[in-house]
């Protein structure tokens, strides 16, 4: 036979609810404006690896600067300005929006925009 069980007060405890996961909208700008989406906070560059956003890229890891981009739209939807990516952008570069994509995470909708690549001659 069961046992009642006093279970006390009933807490529910929602912290660890599997929410359905919000998703953010990025459009790139520079590859016809292709837009996707991608769960909350998701890094910039990765999401373009995975849905041929088209951003370019080499290290991945803050050094190479070849993932400069710039914020056209949601600029405030974007997390804070790492110190790798000091190296390689400005106050202006900043104040204008652009980020490296490799080390920004996204929050909300953006569009983002790059230097289309030259062919190297
Ligand atoms: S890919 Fe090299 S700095 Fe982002």
């Amino acid at each position: 036979m069961m046992a009642d069980t006093e279970a006390g007060a009933t807490v529910i405890d929602d912290t660890q609810a599997p929410a359905k996961t919000p998703t953010v909208e990025i459009t790139f700008v520079t590859n016809q404006g292709k837009t996707v989406r991608a769960p909350h906070n998701s890094n910039l560059l990765r999401v373009s690896l995975r849905e041929q956003g088209g951003i370019p890229f080499k290290c991945g890891g803050g050094i190479c600067g070849t993932c400069k981009c710039r914020i056209e739209q949601g600029l405030e939807n974007t997390d804070d300005v790492k110190p790798k990516e000091r190296k390689h952008l400005n106050d202006d570069d900043l104040r204008a929006g652009y980020r490296m994509a490799c080390q920004t995470f996204i929050k909300g909708d953006v569009a983002v925009s790059w230097e289309p690549r030259t062919t190297p001659r």
